[in-house]
């Protein structure tokens, strides 16, 4: 997992992203340039030193759930200030596909850890999912930091974040499914490849927007903002890992 930028463009390509000269370009000189502590070896070391306690790892997924539900919240406020209707349906999207895996992360916890939560908790753990769907149109949070049109900036944070959760899923996985009983082990396996897909999905299509800015003579600017915020990123994670908190 050390070599970040190459394992994240090869999971495009696996998607069918085709080569983005711009993106690629500025992904591999952020790493290269940052080495992110969420790509490196030592992370994963101590992911799995933690996840090792049942406990820990229960309320990771509803950390997980949480994250997601927020995620969603900000997503639909962006989704419903951004001009570009082509931009706005990818972003609105990505909302539904986050809010649906906040339920998803609750189903993880339900099949891993079976009776973990009482009925009463495990309802208002669905309701951490704001519940979108297509058949909503976007509405912005009066008041968010997220009422606004889309940003190169905004993309470039969200690209890293998809990036770094992509990391978070595949330590996640084989943990998970080592404590979940045998009989929901293939379910649990289909809603991580689901998840996994989505959230490659989410890079990619950022990515492409990103490759768009660069085209229309913003390449220095997101060169110099992929590294800034790379940076940011790494220094949250570094935090977060202080407290345990991978997301
Ligand atoms: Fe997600
Ligand atoms: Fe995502």
């Amino acid at each position: 997992m050390s070599d970040i930028a190459g394992s994240t463009l090869y999971a495009l390509r696996e998607q069918g992203v085709p080569v983005l000269p711009y993106y690629d370009e500025l992904l591999q000189h952020a790493c290269r340039q940052c080495s992110p502590l969420f790509g490196q070896r030592v992370y994963a070391d101590i992911y799995h030193e933690a996840a090792a306690d049942p406990q820990w790892l229960a309320i990771s997924l509803i950390t997980n759930a949480e994250r997601e539900g927020d995620g969603a919240t900000r997503l639909w406020s962006l989704a419903a200030c951004t001009p570009d209707a082509d931009q706005a349906g990818q972003i609105r999207q990505h909302a539904i596909d986050e809010s649906h895996h906040s339920r998803a992360y609750i189903q993880l916890l339900d099949m891993a850890f079976p009776g973990a939560v009482d009925e009463k908790l495990h309802a208002e753990l669905l309701s951490l999912s704001p519940g979108y769907s297509r058949q909503q149109a976007p509405q912005a949070t009066p008041g968010s930091a997220f009422a606004h049109a889309i940003t190169l900036d905004d993309l470039i944070q969200m690209n890293i974040a998809e990036i770094r959760t992509r990391v978070h899923h595949l330590l996640q996985r084989p943990i998970l499914l080592q404590f979940c009983p045998a009989y929901s082990r293939p379910q649990l396996a289909r809603i991580l490849d689901r998840l996994l897909y989505d959230e490659t999905r989410h890079i990619a299509y950022t990515a492409r927007l990103i490759e768009g800015f660069c085209g229309s003579g913003e390449a220095a600017e997101a060169r110099k903002l992929l590294l800034e915020r790379m940076d940011d990123f790494d220094a949250i994670t570094r935090q977060e890992l202080e407290l345990r908190v991978f997301e």
